[in-house]
């Protein structure tokens, strides 16, 4: 079948075999047929957020947003820090939310993917997820990925020897799927 749905996907964590960016490789080996996972490995090149430059958006800027205007979906792999996204995710996501009046994630399907500490992710998706849902995103949030203390079950390459794992994925990318197709056209 081909995809006829689009998604981009980025990890919010910079370290080297992180558990996030290997979910979100995770999710581009699961992705169901109708859903096409394109992984983005350069949110860092985004500036930080500075509202001086949305008069002249910077190239990674207008390419961010770009890569949001022709996705159906947007998946993160999404850390906790203190009880918050990483300032790599916050950054990027609050770039998404630009410019107000033509918001470039307005209309996105969003899903967190997350391997954090005890919290699992709960804090750091919850609200950035409520104020995406404000903004225009259609944020999946059921069923929750919020996974606790696994990060050494998560291979850098998205491989896992937990099914339970690739069942938590897995269900996420089907909810995605299934809100797109609810998606008001
Ligand atoms: C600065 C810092 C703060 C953290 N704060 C939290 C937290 O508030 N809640 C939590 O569940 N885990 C917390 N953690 C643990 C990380 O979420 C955990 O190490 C996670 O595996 C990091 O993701 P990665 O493997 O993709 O790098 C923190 C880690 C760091 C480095």
């Amino acid at each position: 079948m081909t995809p006829s749905f689009r998604a981009i996907a980025f990890s919010g964590s910079l370290r080297n075999g992180s558990s996030n960016t290997a979910l979100v490789r995770m999710a581009q080996r699961l992705a169901p047929p109708e859903l096409h996972i394109e992984i983005i490995d350069w949110v860092h090149e985004l500036p930080w957020m500075n509202p001086d430059l949305e008069t002249d958006p910077p190239e990674p800027v207008q390419r961010w947003w770009n890569a949001l205007r022709e996705a159906d979906a947007l998946i993160v792999g999404m850390p906790e820090y203190n009880w918050n996204p990483t300032p790599l995710a916050k950054n990027a996501l609050d770039w998404a939310t630009r410019p107000p009046d033509d918001r470039a994630i307005n209309g996105t399907a969003v899903a967190f993917l997350s391997s954090a500490g005890r919290a699992g992710g709960a804090n750091s998706q919850g609200n950035i997820g409520t104020i995406l849902g404000y903004m225009g995103a259609i944020v999946v949030d059921e069923p929750p990925v919020r996974l606790s203390l696994v990060a050494d079950r998560i291979n850098a390459d998205g491989t896992t020897d937990d099914p339970e794992i690739e069942a938590a994925v897995s269900a996420k990318l089907d909810a995605v799927v299934a809100a797109l197709h609810a998606r008001p056209s």
